[in-house]
């Protein structure tokens, strides 16, 4: 029964609304698929999981005929640290977190908030005199593509050639690509390559000449364990650039989704701008953009009545985990004045998302000047078309009809 329901959750047509099938699985917390692979789906569950040193990011430690697999990093590039276990883990991290935050950078992601609200304005600008439009092309995935260039020093010029490669590598994740179908594995690797040889050239560039840019930063690093490797450095890049708007892309979506579904939470944010945080935290908690990531047990782990042995595969479900309703009372309401907003949806423990700061200021600043500025929204589609992909789920587009857009 639960290896049929999880083959329904991956399934595409489930994609508008897995929830119920969600809640379906979380009545078994963890749940053993018939391809030997662990679907856990409770929120005390996941988020123990999630710190726990026995369970690894490493594909390379699953079976490499598992769902997982091993995780083959694109030609050139080194294993990400979003993959690695520590020490390897800290290590990398560390090398990059003091370009971004504190405590080597405190104020870092804040200093970007004027550049963000400037790209964000004059997104809604180029609205004006629009009476219907898609809100992911026009806006949603402009934004957090530019974002990343701009973090990484890209040329604003580069962005609509890298956005879609960007959307291609993670498009068939690999413990979802079926590893006998060639062809879904040759697409995303060619985009990964095409990436890679763009990056490659750009830190070519950076060492001739740097910007003020954090990827500049990176590559003349003279602290602990610095200069990162080539493969490092590209690794990290691309990391970088397809974790930091892939991600924010459904965000930006679904806030405005959900607000779009439930006009009295529009009307509270319209009334209170202020009260975009919580528009963006009950988002994140009810409509994540991530939602399964791969894990492997490195050691016999007991949760429950369940053992999950020594190196099976195990998928986290964060977005089951986040509507538990032994966690959260009324788990399927959007309320955006939620008290409790312990959401998984960054993940927790060592590898708790690096640019979470960055995707709440964009997302916040997105939906606080949407709510504000668009006259009479309202959705033109309802369900909207998604993107094929079950972990990294949203619209592919969302058509939104308004009175009229206000000036800035
Ligand atoms: C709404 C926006 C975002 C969401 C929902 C999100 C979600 C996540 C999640 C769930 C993880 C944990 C993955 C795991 O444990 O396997 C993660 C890790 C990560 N994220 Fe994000 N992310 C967002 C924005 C960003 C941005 C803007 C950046 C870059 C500036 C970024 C870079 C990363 C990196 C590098 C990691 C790996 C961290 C590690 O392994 O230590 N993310 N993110």
């Amino acid at each position: 029964m639960a290896s049929t329901l999880f083959k329904q959750v991956l399934h595409t047509d489930s994609r508008p609304h897995p929830w119920p099938l969600y809640a379906e699985l979380r009545k078994e917390p963890v749940s053993l698929q018939d391809d030997g692979t662990y679907v856990v789906s409770g929120y005390d569950e996941v988020s123990a999981l999630l710190r726990d040193p026995r369970i690894s990011s490493d594909g390379g430690k699953a079976a490499p005929d598992s769902r997982i697999g091993a995780n083959a990093p694109a030609p050139g590039t080194a294993p990400v640290f979003l993959a690695r276990d520590n020490p390897a883990h800290d290590q990398l991290r560390g090398m990059a977190q003091r370009h971004f935050g504190p405590p080597a950078r405190p104020g870092f992601v804040e200093s970007l908030r004027p550049m963000v609200e400037e790209l964000i304005r004059d997104r809604i600008d180029h609205l004006t005199g629009c009476t219907e439009f898609d809100l992911v092309s026009e806006f949603s995935y402009p934004i957090p593509v530019r974002v990343a260039c701009h973090l990484l020093g890209v040329p604003p010029e580069d962005a609509d050639t890298l956005g879609p490669l960007g959307e291609e590598s993670v498009a068939g994740p690999e413990f979802l690509v079926d590893p006998r179908d060639p062809q879904a594995a040759a697409a995303k690797n060619h985009a990964q390559q095409e990436l890679a040889t763009y990056f490659v050239a750009h830190i070519e560039r950076l060492r001739e000449k740097p910007g003020q840019d954090m990827l500049s930063r990176m590559i003349h690093d003279d602290g602990p364990g610095s200069p990162m490797s080539l493969p490092e450095l590209l690794g990290t890049a691309t990391m970088l650039f397809v974790g930091g708007h892939e991600t924010t892309v459904n965000l930006i979506t679904n806030s405005m989704l959900l607000l779009l579904r439930n006009p009295e939470q529009l009307a509270r944010l319209q009334a209170d701008p202020s009260l975009a945080d919580g528009a963006i935290e009950e988002t994140l908690r009810l409509e994540p953009s991530v939602h399964l990531r791969p894990r492997v047990a490195v050691d016999d782990i007991t949760l429950g009545d369940h053992t999950i042995p020594k190196g099976s595969s195990v998928i986290l479900a964060l977005a089951a985990a986040n509507r538990d309703p032994r966690r959260f009372p009324d788990p399927d309401t959007f309320d955006i004045t939620r008290p409790d907003t312990s959401h998984l949806s960054f993940g927790a423990g060592i590898h708790f998302c690096f640019g979470a700061g960055l995707g709440r200021l964009e997302g916040q600043i997105a939906v606080r000047e949407l709510t504000q500025r668009l006259v009479n929204p309202r959705l033109s589609q309802d369900p909207p078309p998604y993107r094929p992909m079950p972990d990294l789920r949203g619209p592919s587009a969302l058509r939104i009809a308004v009175d009229d857009v206000r000036p800035a």
